[in-house]
């Protein structure tokens, strides 16, 4: 049984785009070891479009890798990856093409599913462009959900369709595993912070073995990449925030900055064990969203969001979407907790695990300008 709880791994696409080869694949399994990413949960190793030749094989009509970019096949990297206690991940594209003008399975669904398997593939990301015209997108994913779980492999179905013809209420049906409901993230707050936004009314679709992918992350890639092309990525602030709120959304984790080279900072981020907790919470709960002001495409609101957890615990966060510190307030009552019954609620900092005081009326909080607050916490009856 596969993704119970929100898959966590890594992929190429945001920091290398075109620029992925056997070398980089290697080397990242390493840093997931080394850094004690596998340790603290990431298990895919995940390559993106590019990965293969231009045109399928003219006798077996097979996908090819490119043996420029990988010299040993696909087999030999799912081997190293196995050999590591990793997952190893591909990708594909609905259509006759990939985004980036690879082969696409469009009527090669059977095939390809049955190649990934043969490759040692666990994960495959499917993706959305270069459909034939009056293709039936839905019936599409329909047939690679088929098609991989008639391979003799269980494989991690990734959908990525960017949330068109209302994904969330179908793409459970087709056995996919993770669903992408926006286009594409670019590192920056405006790109993050917007997709938290759009999303919170659809997370209540998202559950576990059907998660809504809010995309890979830009965390610690400050401005590095592909998607970083034009963009100067976030500050430390920023990607906090972008971390803790994938994690209140129970959204997959998946990390997209070059990992072998990521700093103390981002380490100590996305491997905080609070963090981590509440995204992996079995129930994955939809949060309650307050919001402090009005929200405009031009001006987002500040958030608070309330997320339970299982044992009677929750997570509590605090996001200024302001470029001015501010104050993101609460009234307890509009939790569901009227200050009249006695009951406080006890915080713990989720950064420095610290206790954080108890409240039983309302929480209003000074938050740096594009920074978030955040915090376990539990019940306390008042005596
Ligand atoms: C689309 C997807 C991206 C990435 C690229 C690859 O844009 O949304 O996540 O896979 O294609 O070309």
């Amino acid at each position: 049984m596969i993704a119970q709880r929100p898959p966590m791994g890594w992929n190429t696409y945001n920091t290398f785009g075109r620029r992925i080869n056997e070398q980089l694949i290697l080397e990242s399994t390493d840093a997931f070891i080394d850094l004690g990413l596998k340790d603290a949960g990431y298990e895919y190793v995940v390559i993106d479009d590019c990965w293969s030749m231009h045109d399928r094989d003219p006798i077996t009509d097979k996908i090819l890798p490119d043996p420029e970019k990988f010299p040993h096949g696909m087999k030999y990297i799912s081997d190293y990856v196995h050999a590591k206690g990793l997952k190893f991940g591909m990708y594909s594209c609905a259509g006759v093409r990939t985004c980036a003008d690879f082969p696409g399975s469009f009527e090669h669904e059977y095939l390809d599913a049955q190649t990934f398997a043969e490759y040692g593939c666990d994960y495959l990301k499917y993706d959305y462009c270069n459909l034939p015209e009056h293709a039936d997108g839905p019936y599409l994913y329909r047939r690679m959900g088929m098609a991989l779980r008639a391979v003799d492999r269980e494989i991690l179905f990734s959908a990525c369709n960017w949330g068109m013809h209302d994904v969330y209420h179908w793409i459970r049906s087709t056995g996919a595993h993770m669903y992408r409901s926006t286009g594409d993230i670019s590192d920056s707050f405006g790109s993050f912070s917007r997709i938290a936004a759009e999303q919170e009314k659809n997370m209540c679709y998202s559950a576990p073995f059907c998660y809504n992918d809010t995309d890979m992350l830009t965390v610690g890639m400050y401005g590095n990449g592909l998607v970083g092309g034009g963009v100067s990525g976030c500050n430390d602030a920023e990607y906090r925030m972008q971390f803790s709120m994938w994690c209140m959304f129970s959204a997959p984790l998946m990390l997209g900055c070059d990992i072998r080279k990521m700093n103390a900072e981002t380490l100590a981020l996305v491997t905080n064990k609070n963090l981590l907790r509440i995204n992996q919470d079995p129930e994955a709960r939809t949060p309650i969203v307050i919001m402090n002001g009005e929200d405009r495409p031009d001006h987002l609101a500040n958030r608070i969001y309330f997320k339970h957890l299982s044992n009677n615990e929750f997570a509590l966060a605090f996001y200024n979407l302001h470029d001015q510190e501010g104050g993101v307030r609460v009234l307890l009552n509009d939790l569901g907790l009227p200050a009249t019954v006695g009951v406080s609620l006890a915080l713990t900092d989720v950064f420095t695990n610290e206790p954080a005081g108890q409240y039983r009326e309302v929480i209003d909080l000074k938050v740096p300008a594009h920074d978030c607050k955040v915090f376990l916490g539990k019940y306390v009856w008042n005596a």
